[in-house]
C-alpha cells in the first residue's frame, strides 16, 4: 500500500490508540457473543500497556495520515510477544496487520532476540488464520480452564482438538 506508514508512538496519539484498543475489546464482545468483555471503558487498557512497555515498544499504522493500526510487543525473560495487534475495522484485509506483525518482527530481531510470540484467543479465527499465514507455527503453553461457576451464560463452540483430545473454545 503506497501510502501506509508504520511510525512509532507519540503522545498526542492516546485517543487513538484508546479507540484502536476500544475495536479490539469489541471485536472479543462479538465472537463470545458478550458485550460486558472489557467494562466500561476498555480503551483504558491502553494506558496500562503503554505504563507496562512504554511509547518505544509501540507502533501505530498511519494510511493516508490517518491513523489505522497498533501494534507493539511486550520483552519479557528474553522472549518477545506481539501485543496488541489491531488494525481499524473498516480498512482489515488489506495487508495493514500483516505489515505491522513485519515491522514488530523487524524491531524484535533489531534487539537480538531469537523467540517471537504471539496469544490469540482461542475463538480468534480469523486473526489465528493469519498469525499462521505470517509463520507462527508452534505451540507453546496452552491455557486449559474449567468454569467453576455453574450458572455461567457463555456459550462455547466444540470442533477443536490437540493431541487427540476435543476441546471447547
Ligand atoms: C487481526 C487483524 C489485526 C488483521 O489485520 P488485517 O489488516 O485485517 O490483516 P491483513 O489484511 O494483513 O490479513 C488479512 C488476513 O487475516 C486473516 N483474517 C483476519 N480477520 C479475519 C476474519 N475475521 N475472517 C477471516 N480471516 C481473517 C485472514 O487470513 C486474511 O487473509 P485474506 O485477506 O487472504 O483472507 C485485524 O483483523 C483486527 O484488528 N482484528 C480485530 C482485533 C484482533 O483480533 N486482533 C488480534 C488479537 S490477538
Amino acid at each position: 500500500m503506497a501510502n501506509l506508514k508504520i511510525r512509532s508512538y507519540d503522545a498526542t496519539d492516546l485517543e487513538s490508540c484508546r479507540a484502536l484498543w476500544g475495536e479490539l475489546t469489541q471485536h472479543h464482545r462479538d465472537i463470545y457473543d458478550d458485550q460486558s468483555i472489557g467494562g466500561d471503558n476498555p480503551g483504558l487498557y491502553f494506558d496500562e500497556h503503554l505504563k507496562r512497555v512504554g511509547p518505544e515498544r509501540i507502533w501505530l499504522a498511519e494510511l493516508d495520515g490517518v491513523v489505522v493500526g497498533l501494534t507493539g510487543f511486550i520483552l519479557e525473560g528474553g522472549e518477545a510477544e506481539v501485543e496488541p495487534v489491531i488494525v481499524t475495522s473498516n480498512s482489515r484485509g488489506d495487508g495493514i496487520g500483516r505489515a505491522l506483525l513485519e515491522h514488530v518482527k523487524d524491531e524484535v530481531r533489531k534487539l537480538g532476540v531469537s523467540m517471537l510470540s504471539i496469544r490469540p484467543v482461542a475463538r480468534n479465527a480469523g486473526a489465528i488464520s493469519l498469525f499462521h499465514d505470517f509463520g507462527f507455527r508452534t505451540l507453546g503453553h496452552i491455557d486449559m480452564f474449567m468454569e467453576l461457576s455453574p450458572d455461567s451464560e457463555r456459550v462455547w463452540k466444540s470442533g477443536l482438538t490437540l493431541h487427540g483430545h476435543e476441546f471447547r473454545h
